[in-house]
């Protein structure tokens, strides 16, 4: 009943590869995981839930959602001596170079499930990267600011968890808002998957080599830390802050972006794919002046941010490039009113793109025509020549 989809040739010679899993039609604003509406999703399933579609390809049941969930609640302890890794950096460290390393660290601690072609392996290896992942950037961030790391505690939800691990201390309980926890699960689900981004890209190369997943995901995680990728939403935060700080007035910022001054973009505007506005973003936007309101935090960087969308969205320079808020523009100002330092925003994002990664790994190692990722090139360097010894040079 899907019928059959003609690609034009060009399409099919940029395409690097059939998935099941995502689909984004750019120029309408549209994005589905595994055919549903990424809106109804982000108003009606879980974070767990949509870990489970994206791995598994369907909805799953009550009993399998409840097992699914019972599988990652017993994984989100890390091994006692993993702890030992996170003093081992300088406290400034970025927390995506912990993450990055983190990650890859895992397989060293799970030498039995690295198999590649191994169902069962890569299995409980999907299971212990999504039960541990907010564990590690807990403790990363817990490390950097010098408090003492909290255990998980199970009987609370994915996103309580991970908020009372890295909010939370020892000596008095961590209250949650089921609110907030709620809007940050629904922020996860936003970024869980997206086709063949810059990151999913390179996971899916790594894997293409047949290495495991633990070490094609770090490399998922370097791939997004760069601002022009996930570290957008870190990028767009100090951008808002240092036009607030300025005193200059956006119209002001906008025209130095025009005037295309070195190093300056308009940081969580454009898109490679969505040459409209990001379906993502409109969620987000939404959901930033709730949680404001919830918490009580006004913050006039979402004003700042609110001017920059009104004055390049009635500015030609944007509009004829097709330049519109994605999905990084306004996740920041939420993240730092729930009280996240800045360079720990980009490793929200990859907590919330995970299982994507994960689905996107899994369907191109089950792919059987899978080969190697390696790409040519068009060489352009100089024709043949002769060695010259260094005396005559
Ligand atoms: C993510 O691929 C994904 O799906 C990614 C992602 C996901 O979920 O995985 O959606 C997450 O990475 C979102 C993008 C986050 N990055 C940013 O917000 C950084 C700012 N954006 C840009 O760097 C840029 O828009 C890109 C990289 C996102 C897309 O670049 P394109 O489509 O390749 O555009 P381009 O670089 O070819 O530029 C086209 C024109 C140029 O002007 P001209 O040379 O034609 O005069 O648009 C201009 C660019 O200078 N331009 C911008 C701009 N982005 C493009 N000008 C100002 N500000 C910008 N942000």
């Amino acid at each position: 009943e899907t019928g059959y989809v003609t690609l034009d040739p060009g399409f099919v010679n940029t395409a690097s590869c059939a998935s099941a899993i995502t689909y984004i039609d750019g120029d309408a604003g549209i994005l589905r995981y595994r055919g549903y509406p990424i809106e109804e999703l982000a108003e009606h399933s879980s974070f767990i839930e949509v870990c489970y579609l994206l791995i598994y390809g369907e909805l799953p049941t009550a009993e399998q959602l409840g097992s699914f969930w019972e599988k990652v609640s017993q994984h989100t302890m890390l091994h006692e001596d993993f702890k030992s890794f996170f003093s081992g950096f300088p406290r400034d460290a970025h927390p995506m170079a912990v993450l990055a390393s983190a990650v890859g660290a895992l397989s060293t601690f799970y030498q039995d499930s690295l198999d590649p072609f191994d169902p069962e392996q890569v299995d409980i290896s999907s299971i212990r990267l999504i039960s541990k992942l907010p564990t590690i950037a807990a403790y990363a961030y817990k490390t950097s600011i010098g408090q003492p790391l909290l255990y998980p505690d199970n009987s609370l939800g994915y996103t309580e968890n991970f908020l009372r691990m890295t909010f939370g201390v020892p000596t008095q309980p961590y209250e949650i808002d089921p609110e907030i926890a709620r809007v940050l699960d629904m922020l996860f689900i936003l970024h869980a998957d997206h086709e063949q981004n810059c990151s999913t890209s390179t996971v899916r190369l790594v894997g293409s080599s047949q290495a495991n997943l633990f070490s094609s995901i770090s490399a998922g995680v370097n791939a997004l830390w760069g601002p022009l990728h996930g570290g957008a939403n870190q990028a767009v935060l100090e951008m808002l802050q240092n036009i607030h700080d300025s005193g200059d007035d956006v119209d002001t910022f906008v025209r130095r972006v025009k005037a295309k001054e070195p190093g300056l973009k308009l940081m969580g505007f454009g898109h490679r794919v969505y040459r409209n506005y990001d379906p993502r973003a409109t969620v987000v936007k939404q959901a930033t002046r709730k949680v404001l309101d919830r918490l009580g935090r006004p913050d006039p960087l979402l004003d700042v941010a609110m001017r920059l969308e009104e004055v390049a969205l009635s500015d030609d320079y944007f509009v004829e490039r097709k330049l519109y808020p994605n999905v990084d523009f306004y996740t920041g100002v939420i993240y730092k009113a729930l009280g996240f330092p800045t360079n720990a925003f980009t490793v929200l994002f990859a907590l919330g793109r995970l299982p994507g990664w994960i689905a996107q790994w899994r369907e191109m190692m089950s792919d059987s025509t899978t080969k190697i990722g390696r790409p040519r090139q068009v060489y352009v360097g100089p024709p043949e020549r002769s060695y010259v010894e260094v005396a005559e040079r």
